[in-house]
């Protein structure tokens, strides 16, 4: 079947369901003005991304992934074009309204952790909650919470440096859920890792897919990585080159059992 006909046909769903998009963006553009030259980094992106999709972003190096995931997670503002967040018009927001919704509606992770280092796993989680006005006691037990949802129960008052590389991405995805976003957004999440954690942390994100219905958008070089999606945009020159279902979609749990066991470094931390 033509690929975007079953896209349009799991959009007609959604939108027969009455859901609206989490990220509805029309024509984006993004332009760099460098003084002598203009870097046309995004050229008319328009895309829907509904409540519980998994999409893959993909595309060579320069092809504009990044830029355009600093405009969806409310980093940066596009030089032309709409941008609706939960229905929200955020295009015209100044830097402090970007700020505010970007708090309450998205969570990051990033391909190098981006934690801070002299503070424990558990504080590193509490961070987002601290201008929530959530109370001392409720921002612990959530946070806690959040990392026992990632499988680090018992790990809270270890410091970044005495954590392996997966275990300080699942700090950083714990970190990005504990606002409860509407959207997660992950910039090569697997790029510092090595293939089986790689695998963990894409089981992961499909169990927090499937489970709690977290809408993910994660940008991957990697199409082993993508596989694991259910959804490949593909971009070029700052354009959507191809949108596509996953069709032979990979289980990250399978994966993980048919993978040869390692040595565990857990108890090394
Ligand atoms: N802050 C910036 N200033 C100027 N040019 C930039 C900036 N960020 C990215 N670019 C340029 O925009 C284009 C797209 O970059 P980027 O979004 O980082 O692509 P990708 O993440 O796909 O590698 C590239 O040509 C890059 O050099
Ligand atoms: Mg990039």
């Amino acid at each position: 079947m033509p690929e975007g006909l079953l896209q349009s046909q799991a959009g007609f769903v959604h939108r027969l369901a009455g859901s609206m998009p989490v990220i509805q963006v029309e024509n984006l553009h993004k332009t760099y003005d460098l003084g002598e030259v203009q870097v046309h980094a995004l050229r008319g992106i328009s895309l829907e991304v509904y409540p519980g999709e998994f999409v893959a972003i993909m595309g060579a190096s320069g092809s504009g992934k990044s830029t355009f995931m600093n405009l969806i997670g409310c980093l940066d503002r596009p030089t032309r074009g709409r941008y609706l967040l939960d229905g929200q018009d955020v295009s015209e927001f100044s830097k402090i309204e970007l700020a505010h919704i970007r708090n309450r509606k998205i969570g990051f992770v990033f391909q190098g952790f981006n934690l801070l280092s002299r503070t424990s796993a558990l504080e590193n989680v509490e961070l987002p909650m601290i201008y929530s006005g959530i109370s001392h006691q409720d921002r612990i037990e959530r946070a806690r919470e959040a990392l026992r949802s990632v499988g680090l129960e018992g790990r809270e008052e270890h410091h970044p440096s005495q954590l392996s590389g997966g275990q300080q991405q699942r700090v950083a995805i714990a970190r990005a859920l504990v606002n409860h976003p509407s959207l997660v957004v992950a910039d090569e999440p697997t790029g510092n890792l090595d293939s089986r954690t790689s695998v963990e942390i894409m089981d992961i994100f499909q169990r927090l897919n499937a489970e709690q219905n977290i809408t993910v958008l994660l940008v991957t070089h990697e199409p082993d990585i993508a596989r694991y999606a259910k959804r490949i945009v593909l971009f070029r020159d700052g354009k959507i080159r191809r949108d596509s279902v996953v069709e032979d979609r990979l289980d990250a749990s399978q994966t993980l059992l048919d993978l040869p066991a390692v040595e565990d470094d857990d108890e090394e931390a």
